[in-house]
């Protein structure tokens, strides 16, 4: 060999060390960092209260009173350029439309009555009281009942809920299960008390569901959840493996950089990714992630500064309410842009959007809501690259088409290793309100698989 080539082969055999010691750092998983307890109050009392109340929704008439006032002052509404439809935001005549119902036939009395319909309780856990739901099946003769935690996002509440609680709590013929459920408020949100102090992310909020979850008696549980709830049931399986029987997803998250990488050479091999029927609900990329861009503006603001658009929003409830149902029209389905009405009540039922909104303003929770996206988001959260931590909790990630991006199949498994399911299913981002069958579906087929393999150990015949 002449020295040229000497030369040549440690150039390389350099550029080779020097390429993996850079390159495989990146795709090590991370560690588990210990999440710890913390209290999320500004001052501990020297004895804490782990009593369970019993908790029903009473707003005071002067709540309601001062509501009123505010609705009635709001008009009159910017008007919207012609022919706009939604694509400024929330259109005036859609908004008028809302504000109008709520004003003339919206009955607080009679919407209260039917949030009180299920069992309510509030504990304290780490500081904060958290409010949850907590139904009980009715009838359990010779069928096994299952502990499911289902818990929602941002800017939904447990009103998500209400349609497919019966479902989920109601023996089906030729099944030998059915579910009890525990449906808690996020920390900051609706019912539940919000941190005092930062630091409050999807993970800790898994720490705070797990101690829930413990409270009630229950050591071992299934979990379900979408946008951020899908996140935080993502969290419990990552870091409480021992206690997760099986978790259900309708937002899986995936975020490793083979997988970005993947993501990125199917914009060439889409094939290799994705089936061809579900090729366009994936590619072209950068059509779904222009789509995304303009989806997404809100959570540029609210996880850098989100308590200064709070005020305004703590402020009016006809900015809550806009700023809120505008997600619900293109988050259901993104054509609906091109809609005057937005589509709204085409899947949706304008009392039931409205008890969502009342969640937010008659605890005038917004802000702290809103605190989540910073706390999850924040230089300390990111660091800990939590994201490319794989479970091998049996898993089931839901694919709503109309949803924001839709991770492939294929691609899923390199964080849900054990993933027993992955179904691509008709309907949008608030899959359980939108579709409450399509989800419990969904659900049913997923725990069934789960319970006939802890049935069947691997040692055991089988026939
Ligand atoms: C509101 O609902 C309550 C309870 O269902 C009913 O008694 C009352 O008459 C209703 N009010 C109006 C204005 O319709």
């Amino acid at each position: 060999m002449g020295t040229g080539s000497t030369l040549f082969a440690i150039l390389i055999v350099g550029l080779g060390v020097f390429s993996y010691v850079k390159i495989k750092p990146i795709f090590d998983v991370p560690e588990k960092p210990d999440l710890g307890e913390p209290w999320w109050k500004v001052s501990k009392p020297t004895k804490v209260d782990t009593s369970i109340r019993p908790f029903k929704i009473q707003v005071s008439n002067e709540i309601l009173k001062d509501l009123k006032d505010r609705l009635d002052r709001a008009l009159p509404f910017q008007k919207s350029l012609e022919g706009v439809k939604q694509h400024y935001g929330m259109n005036d005549k859609l908004l008028t439309s809302i504000i109008d119902f709520w004003k003339t036939k919206y009955n607080w009395t009679q919407r209260e009555k039917i949030l009180n319909q299920y069992p309510q309780f509030k504990t304290n856990i780490q500081g904060l009281d958290i409010h949850y739901i907590h139904v009980k099946p009715a009838q359990t003769q010779g069928i096994k009942v299952l502990p499911l935690l289902m818990v929602h996002g941002w800017p939904g509440s447990v009103r998500e809920f209400y349609e497919i609680i019966p479902i989920l709590t109601t023996p089906k013929k030729g099944q030998n299960f059915v579910f009890e459920l525990i449906i808690p408020s996020l920390p900051g949100y609706g019912f539940s008390e919000a941190a005092e102090v930062p630091g409050l992310n999807t993970h800790q909020m898994a720490v705070i569901f797990k101690n829930l979850m413990t409270r009630l008696g229950f050591e071992k549980f299934y979990v379900q959840g979408g946008d951020w709830g899908g996140i935080i049931v993502s969290s419990l399986a990552v870091f409480f493996p021992e206690k997760i029987i099986g978790m259900h997803s309708n937002m899986c998250f995936v975020n490793t950089p083979l997988s970005n990488i993947k993501l990125a050479l199917g914009s060439y091999y889409p094939s290799l990714i994705i089936e061809e029927e579900h090729q366009h609900l994936v590619y072209p990329r950068m059509e779904k992630i222009g789509n995304l861009f303009l989806e997404t503006g809100y959570l540029h603001i609210q996880a850098t500064k989100p308590d200064t658009v709070g005020v305004a929003l703590r402020d009016s409830p006809v900015g809550l309410a806009a700023y809120i149902l505008e997600k619900f029209t293109t988050w259901t389905n993104p054509d609906w842009k091109d809609l005057e009405d937005g589509g709204l009540t085409k899947k949706y039922k304008m009392e039931n959007l409205l008890d969502n909104i009342m969640i937010y303003w008659v605890t005038r929770s917004i802000t702290t809501s809103q605190r989540l996206y910073a706390e999850s988001f924040s230089k300390a959260t990111m660091s800990l690259q939590i994201d490319s931590i794989p479970t091998d909790v049996p898993s089931a990630c839901a694919a709503f088409k109309h949803d924001l991006t839709l991770i492939p199949p294929s691609l899923l498994k390199e964080k849900y290793t054990n993933l027993l399911q992955s179904n691509i299913l008709d309907g949008g981002h608030f899959a359980a309100f939108e579709v409450p069958q399509v989800l419990a579906t969904d659900v049913f087929e997923f725990v069934t698989k789960v319970e006939n393999l802890s049935q069947k150990p691997k040692s055991s015949p089988t026939n």
